[in-house]
């Protein structure tokens, strides 16, 4: 079984904790199962004080396995029971049953509090490890996975994971001991009666087993379509802006229903099974009730048997119904979580593919070049499904130290994708990248990200503060810093204009500013990370043009004595770069500067017409 194998990894750690947890579960399980050894010294009173019984002890007749033992036990009870009154024996009865009670209250108390201790510190602790082994992730993983998916798995998948631990470290010590003890103090009572018990036991057991696994499997299923619902509400939310101006507020409603009609579906066919398995326990509980009944009149009337004992039978038999009864569930409930444990644990055992080699090396400050070399990289080459065009072809460049090198081409003409490469987010497919002569592949992926900024068409500011979303990425920057930054970035008028200033919290993805002040905040954050390598994917291509202006003059500062790539829409970016490289399907069609190019008369003269002129002055 092997989620609950990868479950009990997590619960090594708190073995103290857990072992601890069990010696009070025996403890408790003993004493509240043993304390109602004391209702046949109880009725033996009563039958005397309404004068049926002539107080002998009714354990004499004590017949079962184990029977001299229970006979001493009984003995040392009933010493301590005698009084010199049978009111007063009455009495001592009640008063060890209230503090035993008491004492099982106790017990009771603490180990569910440990047991709920340790299930949460196993839940919080796959959380977190789940949610560090997903960022090692490469962009290839995220581009396979829906992002509603993920955070469905992180959230329900793991809260239904929950009710297993619960049920490894709590329910099956508990239960079964109960069960056990149960049982032991039935066989030493009568071992015949035990013995119909027994023999009727399987008959609850073997529905439950046989349902069990269809719980998983529906359960694995429910808890995917109940993914394929967050993911629906995650588009919806975070595309707001197009449901919106498009009116199809009833359209994705009626999308949204439809897939909660199906997680309806699903979830319900697990009810049905577990109120089957449920109904089976309560009918054959029943017929084991009757049997065990029959069965002690039987006994009775051959003189093998008395009443208090039989009345202390079937209070044991009745305690061990019921934890019968929590047990299914709780199996059910493990069944469930196992469903969920198998997706939880998919994700945990997907290995990242992007990781430092061990002999990786930390990349100390660029200062000579940067070449691509014979690099080509197809998207999703693992599934099948996928366009397996490549994006980028045998692409073989070199960029100086300190040279700005503008790329142009068509869209779709994998320009955006170069520059992911050379962050490493995903593994050439072919080829390679090296920065001063080095393999991408041998260097430490925090020393090369360190070197390099990145400020694209589609900023993300996180929902936190203005000072928290410029020093993102360089926590210890001071408040001067991050002023400066701002400051060369034209955007520290605007900051020092609001009420809060610097502390002032902005929306998600900074809904609360313009295109143009998120832009300049990312060139403020860029500027204050000061990196070696500036990349810039069209960063002003989704501006008007007056805050074109202003977020240029930015982009400018920050390019100063950087070496950037910069994708570029606007004929004068383009023809202030050391070099025009030209993308066409992957290729480099075309290399040169701006005069060249057009006097060529290839695709960059014909795309130069195309290339918008800078905003008027
Ligand atoms: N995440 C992705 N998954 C699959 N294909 C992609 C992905 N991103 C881009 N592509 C494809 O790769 C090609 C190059 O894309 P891209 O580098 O974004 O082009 P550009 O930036 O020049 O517009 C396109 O055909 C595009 O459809
Ligand atoms: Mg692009």
């Amino acid at each position: 079984m092997r989620p609950a194998s990868q479950l009990f990894q997590y619960a090594r750690r708190y073995l103290g904790l857990i072992i601890l947890t069990t010696v009070l579960i025996f403890i408790y399980i003993f004493i509240s199962q043993g304390r109602w050894l004391l209702i046949s010294p109880f009725i033996k009173y009563c039958e005397a004080i309404i004068g049926t019984h002539t107080l002998g002890s009714p354990s004499n007749q004590i017949t079962g396995i184990g029977a001299e033992f229970g006979k001493k036990v009984m003995a040392v009870l009933e010493q301590w029971i005698q009084g010199n009154t049978i009111r007063q024996s009455i009495f001592n009865i009640g008063w060890i049953i209230l503090i035993l009670g008491i004492l099982t209250a106790l017990l009771n108390y603490i180990k569910d509090y440990l047991q709920g201790l340790v299930s949460l510190k196993i839940i919080i602790d796959i959380r977190n490890r789940l949610c560090a082994h997903l960022l090692t992730m490469s962009l290839r993983f995220f581009n396979d996975k829906k992002t509603g998916d993920l955070l469905s798995r992180l959230t329900n998948d793991i809260s239904i994971i929950q009710s297993s631990v619960n049920f490894l470290f709590g329910d099956i010590i508990q239960q079964p001991l109960t069960i056990l003890m149960a049982f032991a103090f039935m066989f030493m009572l009568d071992w015949q009666l035990t013995l119909i018990v027994l023999v009727l036991i399987p008959f609850i057991a073997l529905p439950v087993l046989f349902l069990g696994k269809r719980i998983r499997q529906a359960r694995k299923t429910s808890l995917a379509k109940l993914g394929d619902v967050t993911e629906s509400m995650h588009q919806m939310f975070s595309g707001i802006r197009i449901v919106k101006s498009f009116q199809m507020e009833h359209a994705e409603i009626r999308e949204l229903s439809k897939e909660n009609e199906a997680f309806r579906r699903k979830s319900l066919s697990i009810v049905r099974v577990k109120a089957l398995g449920m109904s089976l326990i309560e009918f054959i509980g029943t017929i084991i009730v009757l049997c065990v009944l029959f069965g002690a009149v039987y006994l009775i009337k051959n003189g093998r048997l008395n009443i208090p004992l039989a009345f202390n039978f079937a209070v044991f038999l009745a305690t061990c119904l019921k934890p019968i009864r929590v047990l299914t569930s709780s199996y059910n409930a493990l069944q469930e979580s196992f469903g969920g444990a198998e997706r939880i644990f998919e994700l945990m055992n997907h290995k990242p593919d992007i990781v430092d080699a061990p002999d990786s090396i930390g990349l100390s400050d660029f200062r000579r070049e940067i070449s691509f070399k014979n690099l080509s990289f197809t998207y999703g080459e693992d599934s099948s499904d996928a366009v397996r065009k490549p994006a980028l072809s045998q692409i073989n460049l070199s960029v100086k130290y300190g040279e700005t090198i503008a790329i142009v081409g068509p869209t779709g003409s994998g320009k955006s994708t170069l520059l992911d490469l050379l962050c490493r987010f995903y593994e050439p497919t072919e080829g390679s990248i090296e920065i001063d002569g080095l393999n991408l592949k041998k260097i430490r992926r925090s020393s090369l990200l360190k070197q390099i900024a990145i400020v694209s068409q589609e900023t993300f500011l996180f929902n936190d503060t203005i000072r928290n979303n410029i020093s993102y990425g360089k926590p210890e920057a001071t408040l001067d810093e991050i002023k400066e930054a701002s400051q060369a970035a034209y955007i520290a008028d605007f900051i020092e204009g609001l009420p809060q200033g610097y502390e002032t919290v902005i929306g998600e993805r900074g809904v609360k500013l313009s295109g143009g002040e998120r832009q300049r905040l990312a060139i403020a954050r860029a500027l204050l990370k000061n990196p070696r390598i500036l990349l810039l994917d069209e960063a002003t291509s989704a501006l008007d043009s007056t805050s074109e202006k202003i977020v240029q003059a930015a982009i400018n500062n920050l390019m100063k004595n950087r070496t950037t790539l910069i994708i570029a829409h606007r004929l004068s970016t383009v023809q202030h770069s050391d070099r025009i490289i030209v993308f066409e399907e992957g290729r480099i069609a075309e290399e040169g500067r701006h005069e060249e190019l057009i006097k060529r008369g290839g695709l960059y003269s014909r795309l130069a017409g195309t290339l918008q002129s800078a905003p008027a002055d």
